[in-house]
């Protein structure tokens, strides 16, 4: 069983480059039929001359980032200031991301934050990194497709987000803050890349959620959604599909059920779970049974922690985890890591095929997220993938590690979309 199982997660050579192919074929014709939903974002490469103090918010799932950032209109900025806050517990004691509470609680919430930490009604832009699909209808007003990673919030779907942010400052009297642009997440960290660098040219996130971004061959800023990617090509194991049927938005972002942090430790715990009920593993302790029936009984972290220092959330008393047992757990955890990293590097690989298929240029990848930062064999993989994907080519690609920089390319935004200068492409895209 426990072979087999590694087997299911392992992705070959020749799967890494039909699921490139695929991919690439789905941005070429049909995207929708792989789910891609190629969102325009209505913004193109910034100058690097931007510049001013701008507010952003940074909304990813239960954590909401306020910062101030200095832009110096020089590719260099500074972060003035910056406030985490954990919407699930916060100063209202209300659980704003569950399906109890409703669109306006959250952003009068927010609006309350935003005003504390502005200091009151000051004149301030402020960019929206929101990290979710949503249609663009210009720089500043977007409309929420679906939620993702979980969040339940109601009456938000199909509504127009930062009017919802905007009416909510102004019942609180903070109408000199104005929400000037909202982008998605993957976009932001492409713009943040391309404002110190003209040649980033794929954003993505490999965090709680995963998704990528990149400029097209008319210079627009594409928001690909590709965690909802799927394809018979990949290589879909009965754990997946269990994850998938117990998930809150079945059927949907079936790619990035595999390849991210909101769901790698529920993958782990229905393999462990599946192996000690058929006796491979922790002589079919009752104990664990019960410790690991919950959903959601391990996150991500319980997986770095057990790669990065051999420990296990799980302790039994009725069996002590011996050498061997310990041994197969970290083998599942780097497989089920190894193969999420060759997931999406296959995709990239597709990516930089579609937008060079003659392999011509230096193409940066500029990625953010807590599993490339933190997450064992994770970044190591996705680069030794991408040299095997791209063989003798080795200079085509460059991984830049962008850290909490959505915030700052939606200050970008924002300033760009005040200037009406999202459009602007450079000489050569005229
Ligand atoms: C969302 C994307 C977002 C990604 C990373 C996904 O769940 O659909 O819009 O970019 O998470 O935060």
């Amino acid at each position: 069983m426990y072979r087999s199982i590694i087997k299911s997660l392992t992705v070959s050579p020749a799967m890494v480059s039909s699921v490139a192919s695929v991919f690439k074929s789905a941005l070429l014709s049909r995207p929708d039929s792989c789910g891609l939903k190629l969102l325009d974002s209505c913004f193109s490469y910034p100058t690097g001359q931007e510049n001013g103090e701008v507010l952003a918010l940074d909304f990813g799932g239960t954590n909401l980032r306020i910062i101030l950032v200095r832009l110096n209109g020089n590719r260099t900025y500074d972060l003035l200031k910056e406030q985490i806050i954990n919407l699930n517990e916060n100063r209202s004691g209300i659980n704003l991301t569950a399906a109890s509470s409703s669109g306006e609680q959250l952003f009068d919430y927010i609006a309350y934050e935003i005003g504390e930490f502005a200091g009151g009604n000051m004149d301030y832009l402020l960019g929206h990194c929101f990290s979710f699909p949503f249609r663009q209808l210009s720089p500043k007003s977007a409309i929420l497709l679906e939620w993702t990673k979980e969040i339940r919030t109601r009456m938000v779907v199909d509504r127009e987000i930062n009017n919802m942010l905007t009416v909510a400052l102004q019942k609180r009297g903070l109408d000199r803050i104005k929400p000037t642009a909202i982008v998605n997440d993957a976009v932001a960290t492409l713009l943040a890349a391309a404002y110190r660098s003209q040649s980033a040219d794929l954003g993505s996130i490999c965090g709680t959620g995963h998704n990528t971004s990149f400029f097209d061959k008319s210079g627009h800023l594409i928001n690909i959604e590709s965690g909802n990617f799927f394809n018979n090509v990949l290589p879909v194991n009965q754990y997946d599909v269990l994850l998938d049927d117990n998930s809150t938005n079945s059927l949907h972002q079936r790619f990035e059920k595999m390849v991210s942090g909101a769901y790698l430790g529920e993958l782990f715990r229905l393999i462990i779970l599946d192996m000690v009920r058929c006796g491979h593993i922790f002589a079919e302790s009752v104990d664990v049974v019960d410790s690991l029936s919950n959903r959601n009984a391990l996150d991500s972290k319980n997986i770095s922690v057990l790669l990065q220092k051999g420990d296990f959330i799980i302790r039994t008393r009725s069996h002590t985890i011996n050498a061997r047992e310990k041994i197969m757990l970290k083998n599942l955890a780097i497989a089920m890591v190894v193969r999420a990293a060759r997931l999406i590097a296959a995709t990239y690989a597709g990516i930089i095929d579609y937008i060079d298929p003659n392999q011509l240029g230096n193409h940066i990848i500029a990625i953010d997220g807590s599993l490339y930062e933190q997450m064992p064999y994770f970044a190591q993989t996705i680069n030794d993938t991408l040299h095997e994907a791209f063989g003798h080519k080795r200079g085509i690609f460059e991984i830049q590690f962008e850290k909490d920089t959505s915030g700052v390319g939606a200050a970008i935004a924002a300033i760009m979309a005040k200037e009406n200068l999202h459009r602007n492409y450079p000489p050569h895209f005229r």
